[in-house]
């Protein structure tokens, strides 16, 4: 009892110096340009029931913007959040094909993904659009996912640190402290993205902790204590517990293995006693 009490003391003095935060482990499932109306809801039939007592997780369902507003109401007073897979920054206007982060807010939605490989590489999209989008997010009261991560050629050439650098860089320019403290941020390496090639656990814990300590120098250390950083890239039942048993990885944002309801509860049950 005297040792309990220690420690949730002790666990509070740190917390309050910014030494130490404990982080909720993130299981974000991005279902990009998959899943039907009534898939997607009879996915949260499923789900619901089964992770409905696993509360040591954070649980996060990015489907496409069809999807968001029925599920939303279906969620509603579950423990599955939701996100958008994009934003655009403008609240609203002529621009033909886009949804902006006013009109997902308004949802109830919680969370955006900003700044993929998949709209930096297919869309051109750009560390200032990813900026603009990240701080129309924070404006609307959505937590970005703010995606980074080298190609295979840049890992190959020794730029990753480079790489991941700049686009933190650009992407958070002008950015306050406190609003970083909203990010959760995902380092996805484009090589291991649908290739069935994940990153090993001491490659991912070594970019995210490069990424932790350049928001250490960037804001200070609680900011970079305070916020998740997942591993996006192959990830699946059989290799998210190695990855999660890393120090810094505090999660994970999951494609492939996110549209089945059986890999995805596994990993949201592995997750809650990481
Ligand atoms: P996979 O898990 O299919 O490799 O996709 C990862 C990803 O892009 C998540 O955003």
């Amino acid at each position: 009892m005297i040792n309990k009490f220690f420690n949730v003391f002790s666990l509070n003095i740190f917390m309050k110096m910014g030494v130490f935060f404990v982080r909720k482990p993130v299981i974000a499932g991005n279902w990009k340009m998959f899943k039907t109306v009534s898939e997607s809801l009879s996915f949260l039939d499923k789900i619901i029931p089964a992770c409905k007592s696993l509360h040591k997780v954070e649980i996060i369902i990015c489907p496409t913007f069809l999807s968001l507003a029925p599920m939303a109401e279906k969620a509603k007073d579950t423990n599955i959040l939701l996100g958008a897979q994009n934003t655009h920054w403008e609240k609203e206007g002529a621009f033909t094909g886009e949804v902006s982060s006013y009109l997902i807010s308004d949802l109830g939605i919680n969370y955006a993904i900003i700044g993929h490989s998949e709209r930096r590489g297919y869309f051109q999209e750009t560390d200032e659009w990813v900026n603009n989008k990240i701080k129309a997010a924070l404006n609307f009261n959505l937590n970005p996912i703010v995606c980074v991560g080298e190609s295979l050629e840049e890992r190959e050439n020794g730029q990753t640190r480079k790489v991941v650098e700049t686009q933190l860089a650009g992407g958070l320019n002008d950015i306050d402290l406190n609003q970083a403290g909203s990010i959760i941020f995902a380092y996805e390496p484009i090589w291991a993205i649908g290739t069935g090639r994940s990153a090993t656990s001491s490659d991912a814990q070594e970019v995210i902790s490069f990424i932790r300590r350049w928001l250490s120098e960037s804001y200070n250390m609680e900011t970079a204590q305070k916020v998740p950083i997942l591993y996006g890239g192959s990830v699946k039942p059989d290799n998210i517990g190695s990855l999660l048993a890393e120090k810094d990885v505090d999660g994970v944002l999951i494609g492939g293995a996110s549209l089945k309801e059986d890999s995805f509860i596994e990993m949201v049950q592995i997750a809650n006693i990481s």
